[in-house]
């Protein structure tokens, strides 16, 4: 779908690793380009009219960014990412809010950032981090998650899209639990906000942190989505101008209103701009839609692949377009060495989820990962390469 919107892919190239990044539309770099060339200004401090017109195009992607995901337009914090957003999370509401002995609920297949914050506040105060085992899918299920529920469970934190074994967790199901269990629901949308419709307000979402790279947007800027009553007793954990409404000798201060007492110093104004194009641009296309045609793409791929007998693949029943895989005896970098020969670019390791190996039973993978201008030509370019895998390190050395 839309492969002449993004210049990148008149390359010759087979870009398969829209999991760590996504390619950028020609609309996305020209608003970019428009805010350097033509209104330059630093936003909500100019009395000139190029800062208006820029206040103006800033705040409205806060109303782009609420109508996309369903919350509120007080609920939109603009952050670097969605690390950045996980980790105010944790360390402005979480560890304020929590103390010695609460259980918050992980699992194994959780990216760094949603893992590692919580490792360092259990060593700060003392939280309890449980892992909920994956099913034999290496899925996430509720029913899982139930049994590892106990009276002092504060917490369910998880990806809605797993990035790697790509199982897309029934986030409206598990959000009304925490409901009616008074659980603070906390997801990592990284993976799910880019391909497939996510609503904060209907999944009872009390936080969900999303980065605008994986979207065909810009780096550097992400989007953190919270409650507004958890967000008006959640600490900033930056501090400086334009968060504030007064500071004086004596110590005292105020801080502005949600959500800008959490966005302090110049933003990525150029990315906030770029981000809400993106978003209009996902938009038009129809988020359903793209959910739909990933899956049709992973499953015409896991069909190609099937006649592959070297090849073991983790995830063949996760509803995304991820597929992780090995060839069997083959180290996972050298399988990404031998596929970027034919201009192939997957991502190998172990994909910042360190913990999974426990539950897959090895360390790396490579992983395919698939977006809306991926096609069937860019399926059999790579399946051929993976049948033609006898001679990988006739290639690679
Ligand atoms: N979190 C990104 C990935 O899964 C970088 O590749």
């Amino acid at each position: 779908m839309n492969r002449e919107d993004f210049p990148l892919l008149k390359k010759d190239i087979v870009y398969l690793d829209n999991g760590a990044t996504t390619l950028k539309p020609k609309v996305v770099i020209d608003k970019m380009n428009k805010y350097y060339l033509e209104h330059t200004a630093n936003i909500h401090r100019g009395d000139y009219d190029l800062a208006t017109k820029t206040n103006e195009l800033y705040d409205n992607v806060r109303e782009i960014v609420r109508e996309f995901v369903n919350c509120d337009y007080h609920e939109v914090i603009y952050t670097s990412g969605t690390t950045m957003s996980l980790n105010m999370v944790v360390f402005g509401y979480m560890r304020k809010h929590l103390k010695k002995g609460d259980e918050v609920l992980l699992n194994k297949g959780e990216h760094a950032s949603n893992v590692l914050p919580w490792i360092k506040l259990s060593e700060e105060i003392g939280i309890v981090i449980k892992y909920v085992p994956l099913d034999k899918n290496y899925e996430l299920t509720l029913d899982n998650i139930r049994k590892c529920v106990t009276k002092k469970t504060k917490v369910i934190s998880l990806a809605h899209v797993s990035n790697v074994i790509g199982d897309v967790r029934d986030i409206k199901s598990i959000g009304k639990f925490c409901k009616e269990k008074n659980i603070l629901f906390n997801v990592d949308g990284a993976q799910s906000v880019p391909h497939m419709k996510v609503d904060f307000k209907d999944s009872n979402i009390d936080f969900l942190s999303f980065s605008g790279h994986k979207m065909c947007g810009p780096t550097g800027i992400g989007i953190l989505v919270g409650r507004k009553e958890l967000l008006e007793d959640m600490d900033p954990i930056f501090l400086g101008g334009g968060m504030n409404n007064y500071f004086e000798e004596d110590g005292s201060y105020e801080l502005k209103e949600v959500p800008t007492k959490f966005e302090a110093g110049t933003p990525p104004i150029a990315e906030v701009i770029g981000l809400g194009e993106t978003i209009k641009y996902l938009m038009n296309l129809g988020i359903d839609k793209i959910h739909k045609y990933e899956v049709e793409l992973k499953k015409y791929l896991l069909e190609q692949v099937k006649a592959i007998d070297n090849l073991i693949i983790y995830n063949k029943n996760s509803n995304s377009g991820i597929l992780a895989f090995n060839i069997d005896g083959v180290f996972a970098q050298d399988t990404a060495v031998y596929l970027n020969h034919y201009n192939i670019a997957v991502r190998a390791g172990n994909h910042c989820t360190k913990l999974l190996k426990d539950e897959i039973g090895v360390k790396n993978t490579v992983r395919v990962s698939i977006y809306f201008y991926n096609n069937k030509e860019d399926i059999d370019i790579l399946v051929k390469a993976l049948k033609n895998n006898k001679d990988i390190f006739k290639v690679i050395i």
